[in-house]
This record gives C-alpha cells, sequence and structure tokens, in this order.
C-alpha cells in the first residue's frame, strides 16, 4: 500500500538509516578535531562526482508536547511540567556551530521548525531562535520558513509576534474539527480550538497548511466529508491530507481502535480527490494538496533529493559533498541530546549512501511526486547516469505504473495507487 504518512527529518527522512552501506559512530574525537580537519574528511575523493550540489534546507526539531497522541510515533515527548527552553536553545546553536564546517558558504532556502509541538516555544524563545539561524547562516531573503503549531497552544499575540520574527508559514496540526474525533484521537484541543486557532493563524500569516487525517476511529465517509469541508472553508493554501496509520510502538498499535474499512477509506480518498480539485487544489504529493504557487518549498526539497541538515534531538539530515552523500542521525532523547551537543558530539549515527542505493533513495522520493521529475535530476542529485536504473525503468514501465518520456519520469495513475510496489521495484540486491 502507498506510504501516507508524512515523512520529514524529524523522525523518518526519505530513507530509513539502517541498513547501512558504511555505518559508523560519529568519531568520538571529532570535536577535538578542528573544524577545517573535519571537514576535510567529507570532502576527499570518493565514489561520486557531482556537478553540482543541490539546494539545502535547515530541519529543527522541537522534541516535546503537552501530552503524547496515542498514534503518534515522531520523536515527541511528553513535557511533564514544563521543557527546559534557554538550555536546548543554547543545545540548538552549539549544535548548528558544530554542523557548519559541513554546509559552508552553502544558502539556505527553507527553515521548517518541526516536532514535537514548536508552538510551546515562548515568543522570545522563537525570536533567538531564528536571531542564532541568521547569525550562523546565510539566509536566503526569501525563505520559507515553517513552524509547526498545535491548536491546543494559540494565542494570538503570541503568534503574531512569531508572525514578526520572521516565520512566514504555519503549518497547523487540526487533525480534525469533530470534537468526537479529536477526543478519540487523544488530542489536546477541540473542535471550537481548532476553528479559532485557523483564525489566529489568518491573522498574521498569509501563508498556512493545515493537516488533516482522515479514516479516524468511528468516523463515517459523511464525517469525513464534513471535516474536509470545514478545512476548505478556512481557504488554507496548503492542505496535508493523511490516513490514519497504526504505527508499531503507539498506544494505538497495542490498543487498536475501530477503525473504517478498506472500502470506506477507498471511498474517503475518493471524496478527497473530488473535493480538493473542485476547491481549486492540485494533489502534488501523496498526500499534499496545494493552491497554485503554494506547495510546500520545503517538503519538495525533500522528495526532489535536494539536501538538509537537522538539527535537534533525533533530527535526521543529508548532506551532498562532491563525492559523496552522506546522512546523520542525531541522539533521539532529549536529554542525551543536550549532554552530547555539550561533549561536542551530538550525531548519534552518520553513514555514506552507497553508489547501488542512490537509484532507490532519489526514487523513494521522487516518485511521490504526481509530476514525477525532469530525467535531469536523477544525474543532478545523485552523480549517476540515468543508465544507472535503466533495467528497473523498463520494468515499471512494462507493468505500467511509470511513464517516461525524454523529458519527465512520473508514476502513472496505477503506479501512483500502487505507489509501494513502484518503489521496491528500484531496490536491487547490494
Ligand atoms: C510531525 S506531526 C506534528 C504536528 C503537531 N505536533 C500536531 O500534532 O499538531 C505532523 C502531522 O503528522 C500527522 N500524523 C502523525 N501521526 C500520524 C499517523 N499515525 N497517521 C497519519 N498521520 C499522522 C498529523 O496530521 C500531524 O499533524
Ligand atoms: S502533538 Fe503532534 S507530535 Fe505531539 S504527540 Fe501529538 S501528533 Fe505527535
Amino acid at each position: 500500500m502507498i506510504p501516507i504518512k508524512p515523512v520529514g527529518p524529524g523522525t523518518a527522512p526519505g530513507a530509513p538509516m539502517a541498513p547501512a552501506a558504511t555505518t559508523v559512530a560519529a568519531s568520538p574525537d571529532a570535536h577535538v578535531a578542528s573544524a577545517a580537519q573535519a571537514a576535510n574528511a567529507y570532502l576527499k575523493p570518493g565514489i561520486l562526482n557531482l556537478q553540482s550540489l543541490p539546494p539545502l534546507s535547515l530541519y529543527v526539531h522541537f522534541p516535546w508536547c503537552v501530552r503524547k497522541c496515542p498514534y503518534c510515533d515522531f520523536n515527541s515527548h511528553e513535557a511533564q511540567g514544563g521543557f527546559p527552553e534557554q538550555e536546548y536553545l543554547d543545545a540548538l546553536r552549539a549544535d548548528l556551530e558544530g554542523a557548519l564546517p559541513l554546509v559552508w558558504g552553502r544558502r539556505i532556502h527553507t527553515v521548517f521548525i518541526g516536532g514535537g509541538t514548536p508552538s510551546l516555544l515562548s515568543a522570545a524563545g522563537i525570536d533567538r531562535l531564528l536571531s542564532d539561524i541568521r547569525t550562523l547562516l546565510p539566509l536566503d531573503g526569501r525563505a520559507e520558513i515553517t513552524m509547526e503549531a498545535n491548536p491546543g497552544t494559540f494565542e494570538a499575540e503570541k503568534f503574531k509576534a512569531y508572525r514578526d520574527s520572521g516565520i512566514n508559514r504555519l503549518s497547523i496540526g487540526i487533525q480534525s474539527f469533530n470534537s468526537r474525533h479529536l477526543e478519540a484521537l487523544g488530542r489536546i484541543h477541540d473542535g471550537d480550538q481548532a476553528r479559532r486557532a485557523v483564525e489566529i493563524a489568518q491573522a498574521s500569516f498569509d501563508n498556512f497548511n493545515l493537516d488533516l487525517m482522515y479514516a479516524l476511529p468511528g468516523q463515517s465517509i459523511e464525517e469525513a466529508r464534513a471535516d474536509l469541508a470545514a478545512a476548505i472553508d478556512c481557504a488554507p493554501p496548503h492542505l496535508s491530507l493523511y490516513h490514519l496509520t497504526l504505527e508499531p510502538n503507539t498506544y494505538f498499535a497495542k490498543f487498536p481502535p475501530a477503525l473504517p474499512d478498506d472500502d470506506a477509506s477507498a471511498e474517503m480518498q475518493d471524496m478527497i480527490e473530488e473535493a480538493t480539485a473542485a476547491a481549486g487544489y492540485t494533489h502534488y504529493e501523496v498526500s499534499a494538496y496545494a493552491q497554485a504557487g503554494r506547495q510546500s518549498r520545503h517538503n519538495l526539497n525533500y522528495w526532489e533529493f535536494g539536501d538538509y541538515l537537522g538539527i535537534g534531538a533525533g533530527a535526521h539530515s543529508k548532506l551532498s559533498f562532491p563525492h559523496r552523500i552522506m546522512r546523520q542521525a542525531r541522539y533521539k532523547q532529549p536529554k542525551a541530546y543536550m549532554q552530547q551537543v555539550a561533549a561536542g558530539n551530538p550525531v548519534q549515527e552518520e553513514r555514506e549512501i552507497g553508489r547501488g542505493e542512490l537509484g532507490f533513495e532519489f526514487m523513494l522520493n521522487a516518485l511521490r511526486l504526481r509530476d514525477g521529475f525532469e530525467v535531469n535530476l536523477f544525474a543532478e542529485r545523485t552523480g549517476l547516469t540515468i543508465n544507472a536504473i535503466e533495467a528497473e525503468l523498463n520494468a515499471a514501465e512494462a507493468k505500467g505504473l511509470l511513464y517516461r518520456d525524454y523529458r519527465i519520469i512520473k508514476p502513472t495513475v496505477l503506479g501512483q495507487r500502487f505507489l509501494n510496489d513502484l518503489q521496491e521495484m528500484f531496490l536491487v540486491d547490494q
């Protein structure tokens, strides 16, 4: 089945860290090496020759929430009476400083502050974070700067201050406007707070996304339709519509709620296609719908196999160098992360993506895009020629899962439906 859960560097990037081609624990004495020496190790001759480096994004993970939702497997921890705001912001700054040699001179095109619930941060906290980022990195003047926000944390003044500090896009975790379903999802807000959150967002932000989930416990098609209509009524420039999935190691996995059956959720998916199209939204990625020109630039960079530096607890990075592409993951537990930053080594796992994995990793991301990708992008981002996946492309085309011409490669309607099967065709034995 199609992966419908969002992917982001906070928890699960486009591709998992394991199995690793070359898994190495980050060098324990990395912090004593000079910044230049550290960077040199990544610049050595290697398995690839990239003609240019891709666009670079910054992801910042905030790992606390008021309460852990029973369906959620993101790296989020109950704040239980508070969280160490200053200490965490200090750690983020030190983390970023330590990572600078890996991205020296590269402009940042988008920033995403995700979680967790980053809207638990005070206005002064967000202001400090953004000023640290601007001080340390060349942030593009037109950068898209998104923050995730939970409707249970909305205060008009605070959100106005976020905007004044430079946040220019909000991603609001509405999930549903129906209080009964919100309760079943263990959310900290009800339907009225969801509506109020959108009003507050609209007062200061012209660019925002609403996250909605469907196929919720006990949800009928009519209720799903009413939820989507309520969301569309708010005229959000962007909508993320996720089929609720039962993730391993969550409360729902242990105590599964009664969910709509496959026929009912397929009917909901059809309803979503019709209603979003009628309201002028383009379905451009598995779960993402946008008004013209309002696609998420940050997420598009993931799907186009761009680079991202992820700082904060559990954040993942994918960074290209002229002769290699690296993945990194930082310590997940907030306390361990802060301790490791203080010790000069927040990276828990680091590995180079092997040549044999690159085709799959690229396709895993790019095939999520309904319009696919330009053929040249494959070589640009992987350093391989398209011939490296010629046999797999032909096989997918023969099965009717893939369309290709001299210019573009994209999943067919059948390929979109069986996206996992299509993606797996590019997984070659190492
Ligand atoms: C990283 S979460 C953070 C958003 C924010 N903390 C919140 O919940 O309000 C981003 C989105 O992923 C979606 N999501 C999380 N867990 C999911 C699951 N098990 N199935 C489907 N969607 C899920 C939700 O719509 C959520 O808003
Ligand atoms: S608020 Fe968001 S990140 Fe936090 S537990 Fe709930 S779904 Fe997960």
